[in-house]
């Protein structure tokens, strides 16, 4: 039997951060992992330059049944914390946008610093085990693997979510939770682009590749960002973030011009731009080839200004302001970013991450139900989450 104080299962984000900050602490930690290569999430992240943390993060970044429950941990270890080791390891880093922070060279940098970490502290990393059977023992736990026994004191549950099974997503830790009596929130597919029904698929599928300046909202949420059209639906960052706050059977609403009032926009066209076609006026804000998509799914004739009549316009303009489009659904999880729900915040404490009626048992990162908005968030809730945790296993 080999023994340990701590086991950490998931050798991603979330689980090697954990598993460093343990061993700074002089316990003896193993982290197990069933892929062939540690921290595969982080290597593909932000385009392969891994968007770290965010400037911005608070609370309000994140959505969980338990609006609060991220808060001690986001307080505790924050994005200024995780930016000040970065520049400890003189990683390169720089703002994208929006308070993203990216590696400028390779997301390989923030591995191989986690991976620095973990070997300061006598950290065991290993990968290609399998997780057989976990027990309660009298003193702590066995995990029994394809690598033989192990016991330990602390086990801390680091797996991650469903998100790109194609990496190694599995719901080991959802089953684990549920097999120590602790309940799951529904998970569901998050950060995730949309798929549409066939009639505007057949028009949409036609711009792929088109992006656009958009306000996209649903359930009293929205984002300003771009929006992408893809050949089998909507992507880019507004729509990966209203993705988020979507359910099944609700109205997108995307507000095409943004900056600008469509109703006061029309009014100035029906004196100024009389003559002109509609595609001619609305070739000013999009692309020509949206313009043509916009005008076909709409069934907008295209006729020189003056001869629509007002409410006609009104309608145009409701549809420039507000565009409501119904989604058929969500690629799913094989391309999702993230999980949304996840080991219901009830039953595990805020400030250290165990399971409140399951002693020395931990779940840390996105297994947990703290899902982050798309910019970095969810690799501070990695961080943050992995450091409350790693204080005290
Ligand atoms: P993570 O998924 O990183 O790690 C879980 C580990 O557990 C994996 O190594 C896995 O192999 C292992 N595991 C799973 N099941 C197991 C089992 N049964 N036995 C043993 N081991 C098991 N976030 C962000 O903030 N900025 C970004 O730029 C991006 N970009 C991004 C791009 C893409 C394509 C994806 C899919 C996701 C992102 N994310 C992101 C989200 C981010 O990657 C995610 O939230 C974190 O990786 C979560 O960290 P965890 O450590 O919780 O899980």
């Amino acid at each position: 039997m080999i023994e340990r104080d701590v086991i950490v299962i998931g050798a991603g984000a979330a689980g090697l951060f954990c598993a460093a900050e343990a061993g700074k602490r002089g316990r003896r930690v193993e982290v197990l992992d069933n892929a062939k290569k540690v921290g595969r999430k982080i290597l593909i992240s932000g385009g392969g330059r891994c968007n770290f943390t965010n400037m911005y993060a608070s609370p309000a970044n994140f959505l969980s049944q338990n609006p609060h429950f991220c808060k001690s941990a986001l307080s505790r270890y924050t994005q200024w914390d995780f930016i000040a080791l970065v520049e400890k390891y003189g990683i390169p880093y720089h703002e994208k946008t929006l308070g993203q922070l990216f590696c400028d060279n390779s997301a390989k940098d923030i591995v191989a610093m986690l991976l620095a970490e973990c070997e300061q502290s006598n950290v065991v990393v290993t990968t290609r085990t399998e997780i057989l059977r976990v027990e309660k023992s009298g003193t702590g736990y066995h995990v029994e693997t394809s690598k033989g026994l192990y016991h330990c004191e602390s086990l801390v549950i680091a797996s991650g979510g469903l998100s790109m099974p194609k990496l190694g997503a599995t719901p080991f830790g959802y089953q684990l939770a549920t097999q120590f009596g602790l309940s799951i929130e529904p998970t569901r597919a998050a950060l995730v682009p949309f798929t549409l029904h066939d009639h505007d698929k057949a028009v949409l599928a036609e711009i792929s590749g088109v992006s656009v300046d958009v306000y996209a909202s649903c359930n009293d949420t929205g984002f300003r960002e771009q929006m992408l059209f893809t050949h089998r639906g909507l992507s880019g960052p507004s729509i990966l973030q209203i993705s988020s706050f979507w359910e099944p059977g609700n109205t997108l609403q995307i507000n095409l011009i943004p900056d600008s009032d469509a109703h006061s926009l029309v009014a100035e066209w029906r004196i100024k731009n009389r003559e002109s076609l509609l595609s001619t006026c609305l070739s000013e804000f999009f692309p020509k080839r949206l313009t043509s998509a916009l005008m076909q799914i709409n069934q907008w004739e295209n006729k020189p200004v003056k001869q629509y009549t007002s409410n006609e316009l009104a309608c145009i303009a409701d549809s420039l302001n507000e565009w409501q489009l119904k989604p058929n659904g969500t690629e799913g999880y094989r391309t999702a970013e993230v999980t949304l729900g996840g080991v219901s915040t009830g039953q595990l404490s805020s400030k250290t991450m165990m399971a409140k009626d399951v002693n020395g048992l931990y779940f840390i990162g996105e297994v947990v139900d703290v899902t982050g908005w798309l910019g970095g968030y969810n690799f501070q809730w990695a961080w943050s989450s992995g450091w409350a945790a790693g204080q005290v296993v």
